[in-house]
């Protein structure tokens, strides 16, 4: 157990050394405004598309007249679901098998679905053109409420899917109920509570756009565009459109934030696409902030129920869920095909318990389609607000101190790996030591002796725990697939003469540092100074085949890509590093950076001195065809499981109930730390989404269906204002299948800060009886949960 507070970085462009703390190669573009977003692409005679949404929830097209809006200046196309239709692209299959209009044609299913789009001139000549469309819509009752979808009268929102009847979309479920009944039966104690985790919006800086310019020469197409994924989303608009894949090129330049919203494909890309081949001229689509809150890919709306079943003396023995999955209007989850749930069924959160079950309905509603992972690996953000929400409910049953029942409960160090009850191998994890220093870091004891003599003159202090672990790293080719695309990853790398590098990755940074830590991990293997190395992605031409960034999988399997690849290199510096010394392969010692021979350090070669070899006249070694360079495949045997403490502490002003978050300490292991620097940053900004969620957040909607979250003014976000200074440390388990022992961090501070400061304010309004009310924790949310119960004494 380690907890750093040293801050010294590494001499940016000399030490030939890999982890460690080193400023970002990309920030001199970032900080001097010269990233390159899709925005900024420009291209001769490009064209604005714009498109017309739904202004209602449910409706049926009955006309669209589009007349006025193609005699409007400037514009070159409008198009509607019709002519799509003709051209049989009216619908799109999703990422999770299911089909999404991608310009309505019979119904328009959630406010802001799209209609029709109109090519213009520019921007402003396409948006005006918006206007002069006529639609007439013959309104429907809209579903809204997840439990409406499910009442038989409920009006069918799925009516293009042959036969429905109903608006079920899926059921599923994972443990083994009849054992989890069992241990429920055996219990002293059993406690329920039910929970909801709202509709939420990744809502990155940057909202969602293309551009796309295709040839009609070549036959080739160029897309630009805001995706987390380029080699999926290739072969998928080869699969929709029907073009060839390789006279596909995407290309994501700088990405302004994913957090999960960039992984589906949207309509618009296809209308773009569509546009450039109609028009035959590139055709740029770039969303405003309204748009990307009200149809990109939402987050959560689950209605969750759970059950924790223990003994009286506090183990913990089962825990049970009921959940109530709103899917919007159609399923566009993102999550590999064996996993409708995605990885929910690590509800069991850090704990040896005995048995476990879970069942879920999933549903379609009159709202944007979705349900992607928000900062998290496939709704394991659910799952730990589930346990570690009844873990503290049963706490506050038993009158136990929530962290001592957490540390009663924990997987030992030796079950490791650890076969849960519902089938997840973690692989490797040692919770108590960082449990205890996130306790040691906040001061635990005393902040309990501060909360009860707070709590005596009738203040509102609360202290809120959450442990977790975390599934990252999707995932084993076996297992894990986006319609039928397993999720491994390439990587390539090439040492020119000189010793320089190029790695090529097939994931993609959205803003998370991997131009700098992959050249971390390869230095690290090689010896070549990170300067020195240069990191390419986002470019389907440029680089090897692989699944992209989400879900926190790039260090897991990208990044075990990059360590392998460079020693592959490595191995074949070694043999023209025998050539050159005249000794063989066997005696040579590898030292960061150089080969000597064994006994003689003064007889060495460096990487850049192979490198040169290699690319040079004269012989070498037999088998040895010349240059530096190699490429792989990396499919990870299994995820890997991250986990951590987060302790936070909340004051609540008994006058107003707006919750302030006082301090917030945070203790990850991520296993192997390439960066730690930026992984601060990656903790520090999920931390703060968490308040977002905890105490801000949600996309709510109006009895008909508007969305009541279509602005940045009505879907609040965090800003250092509503913010503690971050207080962090770390512990340090490495992952055994890992080639480096890292696991993924990206999403950790997300997916377990609701829970710390949920249970943070439960625990601030005990006076007042309160067991739970549901995010986001709002002043009048709050007020209401002190107003409903007692009064403290
Ligand atoms: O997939 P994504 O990049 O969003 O998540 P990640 O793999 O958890 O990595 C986020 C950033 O933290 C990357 O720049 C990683 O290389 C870095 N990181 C690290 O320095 N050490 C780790 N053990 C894990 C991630």
């Amino acid at each position: 157990t380690v907890h750093e507070r040293v801050d010294t970085f590494h001499d940016n462009d000399q030490k030939p050394v890999g982890y460690g703390r080193m400023l970002r190669k990309e920030d001199p573009r970032f900080l001097r405004g010269r990233g390159r977003y899709v925005d900024d692409v420009q291209l001769p005679g490009m064209l604005h598309l714009a498109i017309l949404r739904s202004p209602v929830a449910h409706a049926r097209i009955v006309s669209i007249d589009t007349s006025a809006a193609e005699a409007s200046p400037g514009v070159k196309a409008v198009v509607t679901g019709a002519a799509l239709a003709a051209q049989n692209l009216a619908w799109m299959p999703t990422l999770s098998n299911d089909v999404q209009a991608v310009l309505a044609t019979d119904k328009v299913r959630f406010q802001g679905q799209e209609v029709a789009f109109v090519v213009a001139e520019d921007r402003y000549a396409a948006r005006d053109a918006l206007e002069l469309i006529d639609v007439e819509y013959d309104v429907l009752d809209p579903v809204i409420d997840a439990r409406r979808a499910l009442e038989p009268d409920a009006p069918v929102i799925r009516d293009d899917l042959d036969g429905k009847t109903n608006n079920h979309c899926f059921d599923w479920e994972t443990g083994d109920e009849a054992a989890t009944e069992a241990v429920f039966a055996r219990a002293d104690v059993v406690v329920s509570q039910d929970l909801v985790y709202p509709r939420v919006h990744p809502a990155p800086m940057e909202t969602c756009g293309a551009v796309a310019d295709y040839d009609a020469v070549d036959g080739k197409l160029r897309l630009w565009s805001t995706t987390q994924a380029p080699h999926a989303h290739r072969t998928l608009y080869a699969i929709v459109a029907g073009l060839p894949e390789h006279k596909i090129q995407v290309i994501a330049p700088d990405i302004g934030g994913g957090f999960g919203n960039k992984v589906p494909i949207y309509p618009g890309y296809v209308c773009a696409i569509v546009a450039s081949i109609v028009t035959g001229k590139p055709v740029k689509w770039m969303e405003d902030r309204s748009e990307n809150l009200i149809s990109t890919g939402f987050a959560r709306d689950y209605i969750m129920r759970g059950e924790i079943a223990a003994t009286r003396d506090g183990r913990i023995l089962g825990i049970r869920t009921n959940v109530l999955a709103d899917h919007g209007a159609f399923n566009g989850t993102a999550a590999p095909v064996k996993y409708p749930a995605g990885f929910f069924g690590v509800f069991t959160g850090s704990y040896d318990i005995e048995a476990a079950y879970c069942k879920m309905t999933a549903v379609f509603t009159n709202k944007a389609p979705g349900g992607v992972a928000y900062a998290c690996s496939f709704r394991i953000t659910e799952a730990v607000y589930l346990v570690e929400r009844i873990v503290d409910c049963l706490a506050d049953e038993l009158g136990m101190d929530p962290a001592e029942l957490r540390l009663k409960n924990f997987i030992q160090p030796e079950q490791f790996p650890y076969t849960t009850k519902t089938g997840w191998v973690y692989d490797s994890g040692n919770y108590e030591p960082t449990m205890r220093l996130a306790m040691e870091m906040a001061g635990y004891d005393e902040l309990r002796r501060e909360q009860a003599e707070k709590r005596a003159r009738g203040e509102l202090m609360g202290i809120g725990i959450a442990f977790f672990t975390e599934a990252v790293g999707a995932g084993p080719r076996k297992d894990m697939d986006i319609l039928g695309l397993g999720m491994a990853d390439g990587c390539e790398l090439r040492v020119h003469p000189t010793g320089k590098a190029v790695v090529r990755l097939s994931v993609q940074s959205q803003g998370q540092g991997h131009e700098t830590t992959f050249a971390q991990i390869v230095a690290e293997e090689i010896g070549i100074p990170p300067a020195d190395i240069e990191v390419l992605h986002g470019d389907t031409d440029n680089t090897p085949f692989g699944l992209g960034t989400y879900g926190s999988r790039s260090t897991p399997v990208s990044g075990a890509a990059a360590a392998l690849v460079a020693r592959k290199v490595r191995d074949k510096a070694r043999i023209i590093a025998s050539g050159m010394l005249e000794v063989s392969v066997a005696d040579l010692e590898w030292e960061k950076g150089a080969f000597h021979v064994a006994g003689d350090p003064g007889r060495s070669v460096t990487i850049q001195d192979i490198a040169m070899r290699a690319h040079g006249a004269g012989d070498l070694p037999e088998g040895i065809e010349g240059g530096l360079e190699a490429q792989i495949c990396y499919n990870p045997s299994n995820l890997t499981y991250p986990h951590g403490a987060y302790i936070c502490v909340v004051d609540i002003d008994p006058g107003t109930a707006q919750v302030k978050v006082r301090r917030f300490i945070a203790v990850d292991d991520c296993g192997t730390r390439i960066n730690p620097m930026i992984i601060e940053g990656q903790v520090h900004g999920g931390l703060t989404d968490g308040v977002g969620m905890a105490l801000m957040e949600m996309i709510a909607f109006d009895e008909d269906g508007n969305c009541l979250g279509a602005s940045l003014m009505d879907y609040l976000i965090p800003t250092s204002l509503e913010v503690p200074d971050w207080e962090t440390g770390f512990t340090v388990t490495p992952s055994p299948h890992h080639p480096i022992g890292a696991k993924g961090v990206g999403e950790s501070a997300t997916v377990g800060s609701p829970p710390a400061i949920v249970n943070a304010v439960i625990d601030a309004l005990k006076p007042f009886g309160v067991r739970h009310a549901d995010m986001p924790l709002t002043p009048s949310r709050v007020w209401d949960a002190m107003r409903g119960q007692a009064r403290p004494p």
